[in-house]
């Protein structure tokens, strides 16, 4: 076998470097305050109002976005539904230079994005770097490629776009996620309001800037910051036709209920509690390498975090061994140094909820490991942490933390394995870990998971559809089946 590198990198087949490592925080030029992006402008808010975003890392305060009020809403929905007719009548392959002059912007100014992400999010600079803002402009190219193939994708059907597409985004891949979401809204015809989180809401901004650079014709893009209030105002707006939300369960239960009765379509990627299960055929220590990966990726603020780990019993006390071995490994620390395994956690709202799943594991009566390494003084960070001895009825294996938290359990059959692994109210994702083909397909037609990975995790490509079952939510984002949810077929 192949001398493999001990340290974590993270690194994506997909994702390619296009700007050296950045090494300070001086490269990246935040402005002190954003305005709205509305109609082709920078805009005051009506509200009048603006709210701090801070760097986790730190808790200094980077900038100060608008605080978007329900007016503010409407203005951007106006600017958008008057976009939307030229928009969706320029000939698609018009449609699709734009999207690639913003694919190009994005790589082009890959490095300052790098570093405003891990400054307002909290993730490792190398992650934002090979990962987010690469995968981020590939999601532009690709899409820029479909504007003018949608007859090939849906033959003999016709595609008409939706119309307004609010979007509401979350904080652990800000840039991706506003990407996954726009670049399918313009490739399809539609236009564009999109909110991102109110903890990471300055690559948005940038982004904004971009697409001004871009020329982007007026209201075909509007980005508004602000809280759930203003995520709210654009669910219940009575001129947008679709909402694409990622975010909590809870939340998406609440966009569903208002917007049933009404002819809004939805698309809703909501939270996961993926199982990773490994097999005795398994290669072990290429396995651990993708149990660490799923789990301690971004935090573990990633909805497809690989948070459950099934073991088969004979192999445990070895899996379990090398897991710790390698965990303490792991470098956890300032987000922008490059080494940086493990950055910060992305707000004392999430830092609260992890800790309070550790104790709820520990008063389970579960065994907790934690990596030895020594924490920054200040900002929120939380070690690797593993809990094994777990009860497949225990709430740490049954509820979405958002954090480095994995839970272990073992299993002797495949029937066993199986019927845990679906045995939680989600369905996002999964991983498979086996030198046995014939197991690798009979657990992907069995697992209730919209994306099942075999002997790898994490991998993420702008080909592939992405999306779950059960409380994981609906519809697809990614690959031919991104277009879909953006389209009226007939
Ligand atoms: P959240 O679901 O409240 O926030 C996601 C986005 O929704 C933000 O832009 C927020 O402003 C917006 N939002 C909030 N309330 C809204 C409403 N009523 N209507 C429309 N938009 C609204 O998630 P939060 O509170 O930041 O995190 C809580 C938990 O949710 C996390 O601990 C994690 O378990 C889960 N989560 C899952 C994500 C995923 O990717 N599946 C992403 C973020 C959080
Ligand atoms: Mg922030």
């Amino acid at each position: 076998m192949a001398k493999r590198d001990n340290t974590l990198k993270l690194k994506f087949d997909s994702a390619r470097k296009f700007a050296p490592a950045p090494e300070s925080r001086s490269a990246a030029k935040i402005k002190p305050k954003y305005d709205l992006f509305i109609n082709g402008k920078f805009e005051k808010p009506l509200s009048k109002k603006y709210f701090d975003s801070t760097n986790p890392a730190t808790g200094e305060k980077l900038s100060e976005v608008a605080d978007s009020s329900a007016a503010d809403v409407d203005k951007a929905v106006k600017a958008a539904r008057n976009a939307f007719n030229s928009w969706s009548k320029l000939p698609a392959a018009e449609r699709g230079k734009y999207i690639f002059r913003i694919a190009r912007m994005v790589q082009e100014r890959a490095r300052e994005l790098a570093i405003v992400e891990t400054l307002d999010g909290g993730k490792p600079i190398r992650e934002s770097r090979d990962f987010d803002v690469p995968t981020a402009a590939n999601h532009f190219f690709y899409y820029a490629g479909w504007a003018d193939k949608l007859e090939y994708a849906f033959p003999n059907r016709t595609a008409k776009p939706l119309g307004v597409a609010g979007q509401i985004i979350p904080w652990n891949f800000p840039l991706l996620m506003a990407a996954w979401k726009i670049a399918p809204a313009l490739a399809t015809g539609n236009t564009v309001v999109l909110k991102p989180a109110e903890t990471t809401p300055l690559t948005a901004m940038l982004l904004a800037e971009i697409i001004l650079e871009a020329d982007l014709p007026p209201g075909v893009v509007n980005i508004i910051t602000g809280a759930g209030s203003t995520g709210a105002a654009i669910v219940n707006h009575p001129d947008v036709n679709k909402i694409a939300f990622t975010g909590s369960t809870d939340v998406g239960k609440i966009i569903e209920k208002a917007i049933a009765g009404t002819d809004k379509k939805a698309t809703l990627e909501l939270g996961g509690k993926a199982a990773n299960i490994i097999f005795e055929d398994a290669p072990l220590d290429q396995a651990v390498e993708g149990i660490v990966n799923g789990i301690f990726f971004n935090q573990g603020h990633v909805c497809c975090a690989g948070s459950r780990l099934y073991v088969q019993e004979s192999v445990l006390e070895s899996v379990l061994r090398k897991l710790k071995d390698r965990i303490e490994t792991l470098i956890v620390g300032d987000p922008l140094d490059k080494n940086t395994d493990v950055g910060a956690i992305n707000s004392k709202q999430q830092y609260d909820q992890i800790m309070k799943y550790i104790k709820i594991g520990i008063n389970e009566g579960s065994d907790m490991f934690q990596s030895s390494c020594t924490l920054p003084s200040k900002g929120l960070y939380i070690p690797p942490t593993i809990f094994s001895n777990v009860a497949q009825s225990s709430r740490i294996a049954q509820e979405e933390i958002f954090g480095p938290v994995l839970t272990i359990q073992s299993f002797r059959t495949d029937d066993e394995v199986i019927e845990k692994a679906n045995n939680t109210p989600y369905g996002l994702s999964a991983g498979v870990w086996t030198d046995k083909g014939s197991k690798i397909f009979n657990l992907t037609t069995k697992l209730r998971a919209g994306v099942v990975w075999a002997n790898t995790f994490n991998k993420f490509d702008p080909t592939s559809p992405f999306g779950g079952y059960k409380e994981s939510g609906y519809g697809r984002e990614g690959g031919l089946h991104g277009l879909a949810p953006y389209l009226n077929l007939v």
